[in-house]
């Protein structure tokens, strides 16, 4: 199976796969009433089909409560998730992501710590991942968990339930499949710059094909109303039917495009840039990021006051280097990033169960300082 290693002895590994096929033959359905618990919220963050516009909305509103109460209390935060202990499992590199979970983590009080390297890790004498991931799980209440296998969120999901441990897990990344909370920052980013993504237009740039940031951010936006997505990339790797299909059968007008950026920085309100995943081919530096795609200062030029420029990062050559060096407000690359720890802070607050308790502090903190405003006048 794709990327997941069974263990060194052939049978063992034959059996504990056709156990994993079993489960992945449910189906979908079956897959998400797995990563919620008995009343109905989610345990697992491990795929943005999970997602709803409501729950969107409770993270963004728990991120922003955090973020406020981190300037006025940071030991309330910090004094939250004290007794919680998350794993960071991130065999597949990282810096964005595995940082701002950590920060995310330490800004509410989580003790953390981290395996990075398998090399170190009893892998490396041949331990199979499923009793890798089920020893970690013995020590832990969560686990953020990063891996280039496409199937890793469902991996986790089916070995967790088999155990009794009650273990969150948090899909940093699972092959070119999905990255959830890589959704939820750009959602929010683009929320936050945008006002409502209802009727708005994204150009997805690159690696259509492979890229899950694009795979896990379109099915977000198809929760909007009459939202257009462009993908913008060559033949070979113009976005896959199983995605597209998706957004479809959602109400999301497709269009597939295969001659560059042109002229569409001009009326879409996000493009989105995004870099050659080579690491998923068949022999990495022979690609070759098409000249047609790079989003140069003409682009910048072309686009409206109110449209904005992303890119999940990290970045080769799909921009043009002097616009590093333009003070533009439209340009997210840099503030997305923060925005990423903090809204990882914001969803794990909300798998915790404490996401109700920030936004109750940061209103209680509101109303005292209006109060106060008030008597000063
Ligand atoms: C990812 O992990 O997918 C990144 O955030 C984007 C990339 O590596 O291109």
């Amino acid at each position: 199976m794709d990327k997941i290693y069974w263990g060194a002895d052939a049978g063992l590994a034959a059996y504990h796969r056709s156990r994993f096929e079993e489960f992945l033959t449910a189906g979908p359905e079956a897959f998400e009433k797995a990563c919620r618990d008995e009343n109905g919220r989610l345990k697992h963050i491990v795929s943005a089909e999970h997602f709803s516009l409501d729950l969107l909305k409770t993270i963004r509103d728990t991120t922003n409560a955090a973020r406020r109460i981190s300037k006025m209390d940071p030991d309330f935060l910090k004094g939250l998730l004290r007794h919680k202990s998350v794993l960071n499992y991130f065999p597949q590199p990282s810096t964005r992501t595995f940082l701002s979970f950590s920060r995310a983590e330490s800004k509410l009080g989580i003790q953390r710590e981290e395996v990075r390297d398998l090399k170190t890790s009893s892998t490396a004498k041949g331990e199979s991942d499923l009793d890798a991931l089920r020893t970690q799980s013995s020590f832990y209440e969560g686990m953020v968990v990063r891996h280039p296998s496409d199937l890793y969120g469902h991996f986790t999901v089916w070995a967790m339930q088999n155990s009794r441990r009650p273990l969150h897990i948090f899909n940093a990344g699972s092959g070119t499949k999905e990255h959830p909370t890589q959704a939820i920052l750009d959602h929010y980013t683009m929320e936050e710059s945008l006002g409502t993504l209802d009727g708005k237009t994204i150009a997805f740039y690159g690696d259509c094909l492979r890229s899950r940031v694009i795979h896990s951010g379109a099915r977000l936006l198809a929760l909007h109303k009459d939202v257009t997505i462009y993908f913008v990339a060559p033949d070979s790797l113009q976005i896959d039917t199983e995605t597209e299909e998706y957004i479809t059968r959602r109400g999301v007008t497709v269009r597939k495009i295969n001659t560059g950026i042109g002229e569409l920085p001009a009326f879409v309100d996000v493009n989105y840039m995004t870099r050659l995943q080579d690491e998923y081919g068949a022999g990495s530096q022979s690609e070759k990021y098409p000249a047609d795609l790079v989003f140069t200062k003409d682009h910048l030029r072309m686009m409206s006051e109110t449209s904005i420029l992303m890119h999940p990062m990290p970045k080769r050559e799909e921009i043009e280097p002097c616009l590093d060096y333009i003070d533009d407000k439209r340009i997210m690359l840099w503030r997305a990033q923060r925005n990423g720890m903090w809204t990882r802070a914001g969803t794990m607050a909300y798998v915790f169960g404490v996401d109700e308790q920030i936004r109750d502090k940061y209103a209680s903190l509101e109303t005292r300082i209006t109060k106060m405003m008030k008597q000063r006048k």
